[in-house]
């Protein structure tokens, strides 16, 4: 990418999107095409090819998609299949009609096998059943990254596919009922240590062990892809640590100040045991995540405290 290309970031106001402005910004690129929903709903055919035709884009990160927690996907896969499938469709074709040089596709390392062999590598995508809670969202994801692969094979397209490990960081979704882990346990200490709660109640064991990645540095990795790869097909982005659900509820009670007990509810289920991407085709390209656990998580709660808590 040059400096003044115009560059489409889809999602802008999302966690992953926003994180990609700001890397986008501080390397020098300004010329951004950004539109918000309302602006512009990415479900809507003949908005999309109209923005196209008129933007004349060199390059999109496509981080816009329908997003949510297991109770989210459980009770509205009608609405994460076809919003996710609508938008990936319509921004994939328009993008290739209209000329885009370069579009990366974000998947999510949810669309694996339930069971792949861990570290997860990118060649186990397809090989086993899936995760029935979120198997809407996830079969929509495929298509998009069998739709990249598709068009780059019969068109010559260039859409690749990024594949990241869990995000956490400024921008995340803090819903009770449709937070991620690291988001939905600085919520409930932060109301513990305002409320002076004696305790709170952490499900399973706490062994389960998690890779999380900080959205600034996958939105570093983002920006190093879309120059530094040329391969198609997908690529995981990790951090490549993983941490033990236990020492992360510690760490994010400690980022809050939240002095009080953490019990541990084994009655309730852990879930998968063990969950890390294999980074080893990242990592040969010369990238690395910078940002430790611990200082991801104090921006992501000075934000919090800024934006949410407020
Ligand atoms: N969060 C994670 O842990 C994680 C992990 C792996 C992969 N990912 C992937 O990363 C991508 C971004 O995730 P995120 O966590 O940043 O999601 P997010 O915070 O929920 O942001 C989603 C963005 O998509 C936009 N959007 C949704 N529907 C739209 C539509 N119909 N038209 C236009 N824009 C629309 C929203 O726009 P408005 O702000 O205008 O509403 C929002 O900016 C997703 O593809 C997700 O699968 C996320």
């Amino acid at each position: 990418m040059k400096n003044e290309d115009k560059i489409f970031v889809a999602g802008h106001r999302g966690m992953v999107g926003s994180a990609i402005c700001r890397a986008l910004r501080a390397a020098g690129y300004s010329n951004l095409a950004l539109r918000t929903r309302t602006e512009l709903d990415l479900t809507d055919r003949s908005a999309v090819d109209a923005f196209f035709a008129e933007e004349k884009i060199d390059y999109v990160f496509l981080a816009a998609a329908k997003v949510g927690g297991i109770i989210a996907n459980d009770m509205l896969g009608g609405d994460f299949i076809r919003e996710n499938l609508l938008i990936q469709t319509h921004v994939i074709d328009a993008a290739y009609r209209n000329g885009v040089r370069k579009m990366m596709f974000l998947g999510s390392s949810c669309i694996y096998p339930k069971l792949a062999e861990q570290p997860i590598s990118e060649e186990s995508l397809l090989t086993g059943s899936l995760e029935p809670t979120n198997l809407p969202y996830a079969v929509a994801k495929i298509a998009g990254k069998v739709m990249c692969d598709a068009y780059r094979k019969q068109f010559g397209f260039d859409g690749f596919t990024v594949m990241p490990s869990n995000v956490y960081g400024p921008g995340d979704n803090f819903d009770p009922n449709t937070s991620h882990v690291v988001a939905g346990l600085m919520q409930r200490f932060h109301k513990a240590k305002l409320s002076r709660a004696e305790e709170v109640v952490a499900w399973g064991t706490g062994a389960p062990l998690r890779e999380l990645i900080f959205a600034d540095d996958l939105a570093d990795a983002c920006v190093f892809l879309m120059n530094a790869y040329e391969d198609g097909g997908m690529i995981n982005v990790g951090s490549g640590r993983e941490i033990s659900i236990r020492d992360l509820t510690r760490q994010v009670a400690d980022v809050v100040g939240y002095e009080g007990k953490i019990m541990w509810d084994r009655s309730r289920p852990d879930g998968t045991p063990r969950k890390i991407m294999n980074n080893s085709r990242l990592e040969a390209l010369g990238w690395r995540a910078k940002t430790p656990l611990r200082s991801g998580l104090e921006k992501m709660y000075a934000w919090y405290l800024e934006e949410v808590a407020a």
